[in-house]
């Protein structure tokens, strides 16, 4: 594309498309960043310039851009079946394998999977379940959830309800009134003075048990969680949280909804973050990864326990009166199903645990960097915590904006990482090799350099 049209593009954009999670008035003044076209791990701007993607996508693009396998297996199940649809009993293959497939990779005892479109939907149909199942089994009053500060599970009304982020409640009217949160499992940013990491974990799982307790054991219904938070901060658990965790769920029978919106299919090295953590989910949402994004589809995994109540209230009501126009639609289906294959036959949890050191080793050496407080990851997923001083962790006042600064540097040096908050975060395609994962490291480091320069010069440190 020429460099005009390129403007004119950008100008379009400015008119008439509304922009999720962005601030409108840096849109109008800067234009957006109009990515046009993808090859391996990079992605290539309007404008021309190349980018390595190092979010793949929204943590999500594993296999990369320019998948062939995966446009053929949309064609084909275009070309035979375009669209079908699953209620009332009607299905279809692509919906059936899928299923099939999904229950027999993910952890033990989820034999059910309900579709949909997106994560947001899998974790509010999965509020819906928890509410749904209560009052079948004769529990009307188990309707609470506890969700986790700087946990994200989404936008639509419930799944934001969980999601334990200030900006998505604030003029939202949200959290709903039966949604609570407790703490977010950050030694960095919520160790008082001097606390051990296992005091930190240790007085944490107590405040979950606290908090409970001041609910009404009988009044809470469910705790959802992500193995490691994504928007959040790329927040990675201590060691022995969820070990502390499960078994105060199962002393009050409070079920468990794993969010592994981010986490599946091989991100944490690992096919799930519950083999990682050894999580024993009751309910568990898939989506991203599934087709590795180039099409949209999610999942939610459910026990024969939960599987049967549903089952005996689509029988006293008629129906299981729940369910979107797209559930399990055949192309996202088919397209999923080619995903899986591939990651089944290029052993993509094997090449993260080859390739993954790498990424959290270099991630680690940025430790020494006079701007990071904290380097920490897992997998293929990290981020760097940016402080004034490495002391006390003080972070930077938000509205100088120096972690969007550094990550529009990173753009000039051939990079997409994430600002989120304080953080940096890099989540690149699971495909990625060596040399990219070099040339990831480079560009964040060189980025971190000329926010260390710009902080300098504003005599912000
Ligand atoms: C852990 C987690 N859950 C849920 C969601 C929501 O998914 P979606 O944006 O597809 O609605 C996200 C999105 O980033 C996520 O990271």
């Amino acid at each position: 594309m020429n460099k005009q049209a390129s403007i004119d593009l950008g100008q379009r954009d400015i008119e008439h498309l509304v922009h999720p999670y962005s601030n409108f008035a840096n849109n109008r003044s800067g234009g957006p960043l109009v990515i046009e076209r993808g090859e391996g791990v990079y992605v290539y701007g309007a404008d021309g310039r190349r980018f390595l993607e190092g979010m793949a996508g929204l943590w999500s693009t594993s296999l990369g851009f320019s998948e062939k396998r995966l446009v053929e297996a949309a064609r084909q199940q275009l070309d035979k079946l375009p669209y079908s649809q699953i209620f009332g009993n009607r299905s279809h293959e692509p919906g059936i394998r899928l299923a099939e497939q999904l229950t027999r990779i993910a952890p033990e005892g989820l034999n059910h999977v309900l579709f949909s479109n997106s994560g947001s939907e899998a974790n509010d149909a999965a509020v819906k379940v928890v509410w749904y199942y209560n009052n079948q089994i004769g529990k009307p009053a188990r309707k609470k959830l506890i969700g986790r500060y700087f946990g994200y599970h989404g936008v639509t009304v419930a799944s934001a309800s969980l999601t334990g982020l200030t900006p998505v409640h604030t003029d939202f009217d949200l959290p709903l009134p039966r949604m609570v949160h407790t703490d977010a499992p950050s030694h960095y940013h919520f160790a008082n003075k001097d606390e051990s990491v296992a005091e930190f974990t240790d007085r944490i799982a107590n405040n979950l048990e606290t908090l409970i307790q001041k609910e009404g054991p009988e009044n809470i219904a469910a705790f959802i969680a992500e193995p490691v938070m994504g928007a959040g901060g790329v927040i990675v658990p201590p060691p022995g949280y969820f070990d502390k965790i499960q078994p105060i769920l199962r002393k009050y029978d409070i079920l468990f909804i794993v969010d592994e919106v981010i986490t599946g299919f091989g991100r944490t090295g690992e096919m799930f973050g519950c083999f990682t953590y050894n999580l024993k989910p009751d309910m568990m949402t898939v989506a991203k990864q599934l087709s590795s994004s180039y099409l949209p589809i999610s999942g939610l995994l459910m026990t024969d326990k939960i599987h049967d109540a549903l089952a005996q209230g689509s029988v006293k009501n008629g129906a299981f009166s729940h369910g979107v126009t797209y559930a399990a639609h055949p192309v996202c289906a088919a397209v999923a199903l080619e995903t899986l294959a591939i990651y089944q036959e290029r052993d993509i949890v094997s090449h993260v645990k080859k390739v993954s050191p790498r990424l959290q080793q270099g991630l680690q050496a940025l430790q020494n960097h006079p701007l990071v407080g904290e380097a920490r990851g897992v997998g293929l997923v990290g981020a760097v915590e940016l402080t004034r001083s490495k002391t006390d962790r003080a972070a930077f006042d938000p509205k100088l904006g120096l972690g969007a600064y550094i990550q529009a540097r990173g753009l000039e040096h051939g990079v997409i990482v994430r600002n989120i908050r304080d953080a940096i975060a890099v989540c690149p395609p699971l495909i990625i090799n060596d040399a990219e994962i070099e040339e990831l490291l480079e560009g964040l480091r060189r980025a971190l350099d000329d926010g260390l320069d710009h902080a300098r010069k504003q005599k912000w440190i």
